[in-house]
């Protein structure tokens, strides 16, 4: 769905402590993977704890249009009757996949070996973000793209006829490249190759062999070598999804910085390529410890709990930890402004082309609040004001970015003044009990 109606301003006044429980979301990167996995296999696959945001049930419809059957049961407990790999039938209209370009790029990867045409479109936010990252690899495969300049959305997919297996470098570190290749080459015959330089989330690879595919990671002086036999027989899977570290990231991050504060996050995912941030906030000095740590579904998991933390010191981020925390940058460089000292976050220039230019919408944003952000191309710096020592009192632009507009409200709950967003109708994408959630917590939203 491209348009979530109306513009919903919304200001975030300075809340007392935050206190109790917070049960975050399902996994938003494993819920849109288990759709499309479930869509690829032959028979049921059974889903629970899938994230019911506006992004996975774009994906869910998708789904549907290229003939999968895909029944919700009820709150998180999901169906998908999938038609088996290369079964995809030419959808009759076309694709929206609304704010997600986790789901546009999965999906354009796992027709582009069916001999079927699709057309795929998105909300102002996906038709700027780039393209070419995914046709390039697909047209390898035989797959051919016809989109707007630029390689935007709306864009046109045919699918190869004859596709042929590929051995493919990842041109930047990005998942959502690397599963679609993976996902494309899962109707070609023979052997198909991705190599990454730095290591991204591996959802993909860890549901494809449990799907039964086929699927080998070498680490080598290149990187990551993952190759996939393709024409697998996928069989269908009881997918319970974990809860989401990038949702948790929010109120983890709310509780450090809003005096006497004590969250309690349970039951997250700990997979090193996801938990990048975690690392960071304690090195930054928060007061954030993994309690009841344990094994699930062959993933690390542990309950987050976080305290208020009045002397967290900014820290150097290193390039290499990026992939590991990709999505968390807005909220730290929050938690970085309640810092003493500098923060500087190094290589981080795929934050350009999120949902929003995120190092541009952060730095305008903290600076309206009255923090100073240096940035590059490539870089991004937080001048910490230490803690309570924000000033806030601005509207911030959420850019139609569900992150964005959660990261300024997590500020204003800590700051001197309000912190408005222009709009946090984006929200829904990814964590639509935000504001409940968050208010029980102790947190105080008022519209407007
Ligand atoms: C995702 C990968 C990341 C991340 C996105 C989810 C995924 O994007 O930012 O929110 O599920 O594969 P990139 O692959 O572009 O880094």
């Amino acid at each position: 769905m491209s348009a979530h109606g109306p513009a919903r301003p919304l200001s975030a006044h300075a809340a007392g402590p935050l206190t109790g429980q917070a049960d975050v979301p399902g996994d938003k990167s494993i819920s849109h993977r288990s759709l499309i996995l479930g869509a690829l296999a032959v028979g049921e696959t059974r889903v629970t704890g899938l994230l019911e945001g506006q992004d996975v049930l774009d994906t869910a419809a998708a789904m549907r249009a290229f003939g999968a059957e895909v029944t919700r049961h009820g709150p998180g407990a999901w169906s998908v009757h999938g038609v088996g790999v290369g079964g995809f039938a030419e959808p009759d209209q076309v694709i929206d996949c609304g704010n997600s370009g986790t789901g546009v790029r999965l999906v354009m990867g796992a027709m582009a070996t069916t001999p079927i045409t699709a057309t795929f479109t998105g909300d102002a936010s996906l038709r700027g973000r780039p393209m070419g990252r995914i046709t390039d690899p697909i047209a390898q495969f035989g797959a051919a793209a016809h989109g707007r300049k630029g390689g935007r959305l709306p864009m046109t997919i045919v699918g190869a006829a004859q596709p042929v297996p590929v051995r493919y470098v990842t041109p930047m570190p990005s998942a959502q490249v690397k599963s679609a290749v993976l996902l494309a080459g899962l109707n070609a015959p023979g052997q198909t190759t991705v190599i990454e330089a730095e290591a991204t989330r591996d959802h993909s690879e860890r549901m494809l062999a449990g799907f039964g595919a086929e699927i080998v990671t070498e680490t080598t002086t290149e990187g990551r070598v993952i190759t996939l036999t393709g024409r697998p027989e996928l069989r269908p899977q009881t997918i319970a999804v974990p809860r989401d570290p990038s949702s948790a990231a929010f109120p983890v991050c709310a509780a450090l910085i809003v005096p006497g504060s004590d969250v309690l996050v349970p039951n997250i995912g700990l997979n090193p390529t996801r938990a990048g941030l975690f690392e960071t906030l304690r090195e930054m000095g928060a007061d954030l410890t993994y309690e009841n740590e344990r094994l699930e579904g062959g993933e690390p998991v542990a309950d987050l709990r976080a305290r208020f933390s009045p002397d967290m010191a900014g820290v150097e981020v290193p390039p290499d930890r990026a992939p590991s925390m990709i999505d968390e940058y807005p909220i730290l460089s929050v938690v970085a402004a309640n810092a003493s000292g500098a923060t500087r976050m190094l290589g981080v220039k795929e934050l350009r082309v999120k949902e929003s230019d995120r190092i541009d919408a952060m730095a305008r944003g903290l600076e309206a609040c009255g923090v100073r952000v240096e940035e590059t191309e490539d870089t991004m710096t937080v001048h910490g004001l230490g803690a309570g020592q924000v000033p806030g009192g601005a509207t911030c632009a959420a850019r139609l970015d569900h992150r964005i507009a959660m990261s300024f409200l997590c500020l204003g709950m800590a700051t001197r003044k309000p912190v408005t967003v222009d709009d946090a109708g984006p929200i829904a994408t990814s964590f639509p009990i935000f504001e409940t959630l968050m208010c029980g917590l102790g947190a105080r939203f008022a519209e407007g």
